[in-house]
């Protein structure tokens, strides 16, 4: 049964006939065999989900930041037998013992990504064979179990030298694995023909939000050992980010500097509504400031690009966003008067999250099908954050394209994305994966609403799929 399995990813090969067994078996067999036993075994392990406050403590933990404004909540791993006292007495002087806790730190890293990736494997070898096949999805599996094997493997980290090699490894993975989601989507836009669409998009999700997951956890802990290099020149204010995490996020910053790349990375002498914003306007939190910022640069592009193509040569009505700090969340609604959302071929707004052509018919356009073709192979700043877009420029060696993720093509060029259809459903797994959400209200004929909330304290533990 494993083996079936395994050998329908199209990992086994060369098959020879078997007659005990009276099955075909590749050379490599007992290997597959042995390996799979491990994944087995890693898969049957829970992940140890975090919270955002309990990144924020471990790094407190380990660097002091007297700025911080969060009460530390222990170790991330107490109580997770997979910490200190899996590995010796911690040692009493001040600096050895940050240096132990960055040793397991790396060695939760390690332990939980194996398990982590050993949870999408498995959810990969139960798709139907037709999916497995397609363009793209071969390569995800393949990478992954590469991945896998490597975090499995990887020696117990006892010293900072121990961890400097593990971060090269982190951020070569981090690069090897930039294509995975244009892969992905399209080996399962293809497939969408031969997959109901709630089995398509909880399997998107699942993947989507692992992915987020490992990433997180990864860009942390390559952040935090950098700032343990450097400690002595740290940490002066709180724009300072606690390794990926900024303790005094700016809300209203953050939407100014999407407009500002938005507007700033147009090729066309296309006018631009104005943005304006309103409301709590010094709202500040702790957050992954990637993170809201790719939701609102999605959400923002999409309300210009729909403005721009509905006033097409008129004067453009401007786009409202509005911030307001809640007791538990900060909220952000964005409105424009770009006409909404529903057309012939999406009834309802949330069908725009889905990656299935039956509730999103654009996904099979060919259009988007070769966008994602292109970037598959070539993963030049396909999912570059607002900061590298904005200090790289490394969209004005791109390729002109459409730009909005979402409405139809027609000629307008804003030149930031390529239109691979991923901006939505991206924000929507952004916003969700520590307990958020993101809601689309379409005022058919008017406008859209759209409406994110991000809750503040950090006390909600990431996405249940990682
Ligand atoms: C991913 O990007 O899919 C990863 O899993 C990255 C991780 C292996 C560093």
């Amino acid at each position: 049964m494993l083996l079936r399995s395994y050998a329908r990813a199209g990992t086994l090969v060369a098959k020879r006939w078997c007659k005990p067994c009276q099955v075909r078996h590749s050379t490599a067999t007992a290997l597959h065999f042995y390996q799979n036993r491990q994944l087995e075994l890693y898969a049957s392990k829970d992940a140890k989900r975090l919270t955002l406050r309990q990144l924020v403590s471990l790094s407190n933990s380990l660097i002091p930041a007297p700025f911080s404004n969060m009460s530390p909540v222990g170790l991330l791993w107490a109580g997770h037998g997979r910490g200190p006292s899996d590995q010796g007495t911690e040692p009493a002087s001040h600096a050895d013992s940050c240096s132990f806790r960055l040793c397991q730190a790396a060695n939760y890293v390690r332990t939980e990504l194996a398990i982590r990736i050993a949870h999408r494997l498995r959810d990969l070898q139960t798709l139907p064979y037709v999916v497995v096949t397609q363009e793209g999805v071969a390569r995800v599996y393949e990478l992954y179990w590469s991945a896998f094997e490597e975090f499995r493997r990887f020696p117990q980290i006892n010293t900072l030298a121990d961890n400097d090699v593990f971060c090269q490894s982190l951020n070569r993975l981090l690069h090897e694995h930039a294509t995975v989601i244009p892969n992905l989507t399209l080996g399962l836009s293809l497939s969408s023909p031969h997959i109901a669409p709630e089995v398509l998009d909880s399997f998107m999700r699942r993947m989507l939000t692992s992915r987020i997951s490992r990433r997180v956890l990864v860009e942390h802990h390559i952040a935090l050992s950098n700032s343990f290099r450097h400690q002595s020149q740290e940490r002066s204010d709180s724009e300072q980010p606690v390794g990926i995490i900024y303790t005094g996020l700016n809300v209203t910053q953050s939407i100014q500097k999407c407009v500002m790349l938005l507007k700033e990375s147009s090729r066309s002498d296309t006018l631009w509504p104005e943005v304006i914003i309103s409301g709590h306007l010094d709202t500040k939190f702790s957050y992954i400031r990637e993170h809201i910022e790719y939701i609102v640069f999605e959400l923002i592009k999409n309300a210009m690009w729909a403005t721009v193509v509905k006033y097409r040569g008129s004067p453009l009505p401007p786009i409202q966003a509005t911030i307001v700090a809640g007791e538990d969340d900060v909220g952000i609604r964005i409105s424009d008067q770009g006409g909404g959302l529903t057309t012939p071929h999406i009834k309802s707004p949330s069908d725009l999250f889905s990656f299935s052509h039956i509730r999103n018919a654009s996904r099979m356009d060919n259009s988007r099908l070769g966008t994602l073709r292109t970037v598959s192979s070539d993963p030049r700043g396909v999912m570059a954050t607002v900061d590298e877009q904005l200090s790289s420029r490394a969209v004005d060696q791109r390729e002109p394209v459409p730009q909005c993720s979402e409405g139809p093509e027609d000629g307008i060029e804003l030149g930031i994305h390529p239109r691979m259809g991923i901006g939505l459903p991206m924000s929507n797994i952004y916003a969700t994966y520590f307990g958020g959400s993101l809601e689309l209200i379409s005022l058919d004929g008017w406008g859209t609403d759209v409406y994110l909330r991000l809750p503040k304290l950090g006390t909600q533990l990431e996405g249940i799929e990682v």
